[in-house]
């Protein structure tokens, strides 16, 4: 039989031990919650605009969108093919937990119609780049905007170049055609398979390594 004095011990060991893991843990869970923070690939400037997103073609890629201007009476809104990607890390939170997180921001750029013939048939091709807009779902930059998304515009085709920096447009110039449009919280998930094989299906995934198709090419 133990003593009374080893009894004790034992208790204070364990009571150590359980000490030591409850403050593991809270010091796990403080860093999860804070990881946005720590890997961001946004920045706001001094005067709350949205500095110019770079190296976003090496992201992951979500879609390419195309509303020519000879569909559009001449006049596309957005004009040719929108090439869109997501940061990385909110693309493994999504599909992690299926939802875009505090931090995730969208870059869509815009290139011309370079040709409407190839050998492979008629079409629209590629041309060059000539825009660059993003969005950015963020509590703590943007408290009053519809769902926490901002958007922005760099396009500047006066002077041919980039904006530098950029400020929210107005919640009804972009925002609010997104809210009642966009299929998953203001993003065009409708319009990215990229995404909507990536919801849900965990961090270790990789969707597109699974043969499984749709339909079967023609
Ligand atoms: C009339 C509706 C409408 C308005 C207004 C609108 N958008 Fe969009 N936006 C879309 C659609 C539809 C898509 C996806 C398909 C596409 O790109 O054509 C999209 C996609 C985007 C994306 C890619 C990420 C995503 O959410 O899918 C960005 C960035 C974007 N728009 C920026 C803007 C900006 C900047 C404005 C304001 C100047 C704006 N949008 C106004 C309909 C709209």
């Amino acid at each position: 039989m133990k003593s009374t004095k080893e009894n004790i011990f034992l208790t204070i060991k364990s009571l150590f031990a359980i000490a030591i893991i409850a403050l593991l843990t809270v010091s796990c869970a403080d860093k999860a919650s804070d990881d946005y923070k720590s890997i961001t690939y946004f920045n706001m400037d001094a005067n709350d605009e949205l500095v110019r997103p770079t190296g976003y073609r090496s992201w992951v890629y979500v879609g390419t969108p195309v509303t020519p201007n000879d569909l559009n009476d001449g006049k596309a809104p957005f004009p040719e093919m929108h090439n869109v990607y997501i940061d990385p890390q909110s693309f493994d939170h999504y599909k992690k937990t299926g939802k875009f997180r505090e931090g995730a921001i969208l870059v869509k750029e815009l290139v011309s119609i370079g040709s409407k013939t190839a050998v492979s048939g008629n079409g629209y091709f590629a041309g060059e780049f000539i825009g660059l807009e993003a969005s950015v779902k963020s509590k703590e930059h943007f408290p009053d905007e519809p769902g926490n998304w901002a958007i922005f515009s760099f396009t500047n085709p006066e002077e041919g170049t980039l904006k530098q920096t950029a400020g929210a447009l107005p919640t009804n110039m972009c925002n609010a055609c997104h809210q009642a449009n966009a299929q998953d919280d203001f993003v065009f998930t409708q319009y990215y398979p990229v995404l909507r094989a990536a919801k849900n299906i965990g961090m270790d995934v990789s969707p597109e390594d699974n043969a499984k198709r749709m339909t079967a090419a023609k």
